[in-house]
């Protein structure tokens, strides 16, 4: 994957790609990672990159023409590019969406600032994402939000291809629970199944405990699941454990 970003804050992408999955990637020869100053493309002196809105009103707008000009700079050298402009406004991220990003060979971001920018600039992107119904002060984050997001599912870089496909979202499911040593932490113990060698039982309880945290955190996820005929006896399993719990609490 190559990725470029194309930002009045160039040190804040230069420090981002020292670290954790970034630098692995980088590292890897699996992603290219190039970072471009807006203000390059500017034409005064002061090299500018907003101005104020017409029609009046409060914050300023980043200019077209430095943004249009680093697109294409950008895209004459390195060939077309799949062009993300981060906005409150735009498609919300997801696994789905992070997933088709993830399959992109070639990323332009576009974090913007202020109150956003000139209108004119969505005719050259392809697409305006969002990283949740919330506004950020500015599109640096975000990217690199989505580029991890998108980042990790792509192929040969994650160790582990399981790990991914028992993730949380995939399968509309959240993860089951995760232990690690020490086996007693102040009288909570891990569940012992998970010591007793039997991968059945093991998987079982994971299937069961994935099952249990997403009917309790996000009931919504699991009305999107396609169910197997395991899956619905562990969810009946569950149904009477919790009804249990009623009848002896009422
Ligand atoms: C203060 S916001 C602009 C908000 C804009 N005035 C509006 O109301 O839609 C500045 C920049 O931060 C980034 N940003 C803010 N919230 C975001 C979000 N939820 N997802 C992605 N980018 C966001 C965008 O690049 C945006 O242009």
């Amino acid at each position: 994957m190559e990725v470029h970003f194309l930002t009045i804050f160039p040190d804040f992408f230069e420090c981002a790609k020292a670290f954790g999955l970034f630098k692995v990637a980088i590292d890897r020869s699996i992603l290219s990672y190039y970072v471009h100053n807006l203000r390059d493309f500017t034409k005064d002196k002061h090299k500018t990159t907003d101005d104020t809105p017409y029609g009046g009103g409060a914050g300023m707008v980043m200019l077209v023409e430095p943004i249009v000009k680093g697109i294409e700079s950008i895209e004459g050298t390195y060939g077309k590019q799949f062009k993300i402009l981060t906005s409150p406004q735009g498609i919300k991220l997801d696994e789905n969406l992070a997933k088709e990003i993830s399959q992109k060979e070639k990323l332009l971001f576009i974090p913007t600032h202020y109150e956003g920018v000139d209108e004119r600039v969505m005719d050259y992107i392809d697409i305006e994402i969002s990283i949740g119904d919330y506004v950020l002060s500015g599109g640096e984050i975000a990217s690199l939000v989505i580029l991890d997001a998108a980042l990790r599912l792509v192929e040969g870089l994650l160790h582990n291809k399981e790990s991914l496909s028992e993730e949380t979202f995939e399968n509309n499911l959240l993860e089951y629970p995760q232990y690690t040593r020490p086996y007693d932490f102040r009288g909570e113990t891990v569940p012992d199944v998970l010591r007793s060698g039997n991968h059945r039982e093991i998987e079982k309880f994971r299937k069961k405990e994935s099952l249990r945290r997403t009917l309790l955190k996000r009931p919504d996820l699991l009305l999107k699941h396609n169910f197997t005929d395991e899956e619905i006896k562990l969810l009946k399993e569950i149904q009477k454990e919790i009804e249990e719990i009623i009848r002896r609490l009422t």
